[in-house]
């Protein structure tokens, strides 16, 4: 595996690979690997010849009280998971690499892909996203991309960017890895206290208890919603930040449960913010 820091020498071997007609899957992540994201580089290496990895912490997607400069860091660690998971570049550039002094340009969805769920309680976030996503797209020119379905509105949202700038990339939502009891995996559950981590399983228990509400034939949104929110509730340390049942492609709300639906949530436990959903489609 190379391990690479530079821009230049990104593009110089990955031109190479292209050269000799390898194929480039790439995989964007923060680090602090877990099998979530090793997941999506098996799937990369099954799929594409060449698999490009990134660590990088990325400053513009975290707000100003939020845990950029808390957010878990194992390079070490990261380094040998990448090796054993099929990694053959992996791409750690510095802050100033991506964002030399005076950097200006962003690339932003605008619009209501970016304003509901996450995007009304962390304004800017995806503006950060895909102008990192961007930057790391045109570094890697991946013929195909892969992303985490645990992001379910960061797919759509970086789906949209690719169509819209006409990006020749195919993106690739890979399933929710979780823990045995139903946690979704996240580098961000290395903030819960050991209490914290118990409570934290009402969020996929009360999202499986909605699925299997909508197979016994409920269709009303309002109820789904309901039966959610009393759920966590139940839980005292859990604070709501949304619950949503919202059409799985446009993220906007719906009259009845019907075609492609994503049930999506976003619960604090004290400062740790933790988000899951599940898609149903009827
Ligand atoms: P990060 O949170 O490190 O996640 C990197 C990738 O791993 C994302 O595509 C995410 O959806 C996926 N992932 C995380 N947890 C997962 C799980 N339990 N199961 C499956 N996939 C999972 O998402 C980001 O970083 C950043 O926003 C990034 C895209 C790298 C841009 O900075």
């Amino acid at each position: 595996m190379e391990v690479i820091e530079a821009v230049n020498d990104l593009r110089k071997i990955i031109k190479e690979y292209k050269k000799q007609g390898e194929t480039i899957g790439f995989v964007p992540t923060m680090g602090f690997l877990h099998n979530g994201h090793l997941s999506l580089m098996n799937r990369a290496k099954q799929e594409t010849s060449i698999v490009v990895a990134s660590i990088f912490v990325n400053p513009t997607q975290f707000g100003p009280n939020e845990d950029f400069e808390s957010y878990p860091r194992d390079m070490e660690r990261d380094k040998r998971l990448c090796e054993e998971n099929g990694v053959d570049i992996l791409f750690i550039p510095t802050v100033e690499e991506m964002y030399p002094d005076g950097y200006s340009t962003f690339v932003e969805v605008a619009g209501d892909l970016t304003r509901q769920l996450c995007g009304r309680t962390r304004p800017g976030h995806f503006r950060g996203v895909t102008t990192i996503v961007a930057k790391l797209f045109h570094m890697t020119t991946p013929d195909s991309a892969y992303f985490g379905k645990k992001d379910a509105q960061q797919v759509i949202v970086i789906e949209k960017m690719v169509r819209d700038l006409n990006m020749d990339i195919t993106i690739v939502p890979c399933p929710i890895i979780r823990e045995a009891d139903g946690l979704a995996m996240s580098s961000r559950n290395a903030y819960l206290s050991p209490e914290d981590r118990k409570n934290a399983r009402i969020l996929s228990r009360s999202l499986f208890d909605a699925i299997a509400k909508i197979q016994e034939g409920e269709r009303d949104p309002v109820m789904t919603k309901r039966l959610l929110t009393e759920k966590i509730n139940s839980v005292n340390q859990a604070q709501i930040d949304y619950v949503e049942v919202v059409n799985g492609k446009t993220l906007q709300s719906i009259p009845r449960i019907e075609g492609d639906v994503l049930i999506a949530l976003a619960v604090k436990f004290g400062k740790t913010r933790l988000i899951d959903n599940v898609d149903v489609s009827v």
